[in-house]
C-alpha cells in the first residue's frame, strides 16, 4: 500500500480533477484504490456524490470531520469505519475488479483545522511541546497503519489550497508528494517555497521522532514530480511562455518534473466528476486527451515503484 498527497497550496490548479481521474483510472486497472477528501470545499466528494447524496447519506456519520474532530484525531470513531463505497463509479469497475473508496470531507473541516492547530500550544515543557507536534502532525499516518487499509494498493489524498494542520498530516502520512501546478509565473515560484516547507516538516518530524520518548516512525516522504496542469497546446507542444516555465522548473532541479501533463480542455475537464464518474471512465478509450491522462498515470505508476525500490 502506497500514499500520495496530491498537493499545492494555490487553488484551482487541478489537485481535485487530478485525484479523481488517477484513482479511476487505476482503479480501472484492477486496483483498489481508496481517496481521502481532505479539503473542506469538498470537490473531490463532489466527483462522487450529489450535494442531495452528501447530505443524507454523508454529512452527519460519515465524514473525515467527525475523526478530526474531539480531543485528538481517531479518539470519536476509527478512520476506517468512515469508507465508503461510491456506486456510481463502481458500477463501471465491476468488470475490473478494481475498487474506488472514498473518505468524504465536510464543509466544517475548516474550523477543525484552526482548532487543531490551537491545540499544538500550551506545552509547559520542551518534551511536552515536542509530544504533542508528533502526536498531532503523526495523527492519519497513525490511523493508516490499520490493518483496513492494507487492502488498498493505493491510497490518494487530496490536500486543500493550504498548508494548515490537516494538510501536514496528509504529508506525514504520505509516502509521496504530488503537486499539480500550472505552468506561469506565480504557480512557479510558489513550488519552490512548497518543496522547502514540506522538506522543513520532514525535517522536523524526524529530529522529534529520533529524540523523543516514543515509539514515532521517521518518515520518508518524496516528492515524486511536479505535473503540469491546464496546458495549452499548438502544433503538439506546449505554447511558448508555458514551455519556459515548464522548463524553468525542470532546470532548477528541486523537483523532477513528470513528462507528462493535464491539457487545457473544458471539454473534458471542466464538467469533471459531475456525474458521479471522473472523465478518464466516460471518454472512448482512443480519445486523445484519455490517452494523454493514462500515460501521465502509468508514469507516477512508474514512479510509485521507484521509489518502492528505493
Ligand atoms: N485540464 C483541465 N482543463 C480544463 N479545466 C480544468 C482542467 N483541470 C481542472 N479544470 C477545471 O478547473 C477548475 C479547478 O480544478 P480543480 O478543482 O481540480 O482544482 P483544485 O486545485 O483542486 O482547486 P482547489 O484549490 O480549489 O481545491 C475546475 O472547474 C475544473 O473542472
Ligand atoms: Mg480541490
Amino acid at each position: 500500500m502506497q500514499v500520495i498527497a496530491v498537493m499545492n497550496y494555490k487553488g484551482g490548479v487541478g489537485k481535485t480533477t487530478l485525484t479523481a481521474n488517477l484513482g479511476a483510472e487505476i482503479a480501472n486497472l484492477g486496483q483498489k484504490v481508496l481517496l481521502i477528501d481532505l479539503d473542506p470545499q469538498a470537490n473531490l466528494t463532489f466527483s462522487f456524490y450529489s450535494m442531495d447524496e452528501w447530505r443524507e447519506e454523508l454529512r452527519k456519520d460519515t465524514t473525515i470531520m467527525r475523526w478530526y474532530e474531539g480531543d485528538m484525531p481517531g479518539r470519536e470513531i476509527a478512520l476506517q469505519d468512515l469508507i465508503v463505497t461510491p456506486p456510481t463509479v463502481n458500477d463501471q469497475l465491476t468488470e475490473t475488479g478494481g475498487r474506488l473508496d472514498l473518505i468524504a470531507s465536510h464543509l466544517k473541516l475548516i474550523d477543525i483545522d484552526l482548532k487543531l492547530a490551537a491545540r499544538l500550544g500550551g506545552g509547559t515543557t520542551l518534551g511536552e511541546s515536542k509530544r504533542k507536534f508528533l502526536d498531532l502532525h503523526g495523527c492519519l499516518a497513525r490511523a493508516l497503519q490499520h490493518e483496513r487499509f492494507q487492502e488498498y494498493d493505493l491510497i490518494l489524498i487530496d490536500c486543500a489550497p493550504n498548508f494548515g494542520l490537516v494538510t501536514k498530516t496528509a504529508i506525514v502520512a504520505s509516502d509521496h508528494v504530488l503537486v499539480p501546478a500550472k505552468a506561469d509565473y506565480l504557480s512557479t515560484l510558489g513550488i519552490q517555497y512548497l518543496v522547502g516547507n514540506c522538506d522543513t516538516l520532514v525535517a522536523e518530524y524526524n529530529d522529534y521522532a529520533a529524540h523523543g520518548a516514543g515509539a514515532d516512525r521517521p518518515i520518508q516522504t518524496r516528492f515524486l514530480g511536479v505535473v503540469f496542469t491546464m496546458v495549452k497546446f499548438y502544433a503538439n507542444k506546449p505554447i511558448g511562455t508555458q514551455q519556459y516555465y515548464i522548463e524553468d522548473v525542470r532546470l532548477n532541479g528541486e523537483i523532477p518534473v513528470l513528462s507528462g501533463v493535464m491539457r487545457d480542455s473544458p471539454r473534458h475537464f471542466g464538467d469533471a466528476g459531475e456525474d458521479g464518474v471522473p472523465m478518464v471512465l466516460r471518454s472512448p478509450v482512443t480519445d486523445e486527451v484519455v490517452v494523454e491522462f493514462r500515460t501521465l498515470a502509468a508514469e507516477i505508476q512508474r514512479g510509485i515503484d521507484k521509489g518502492i525500490a528505493r
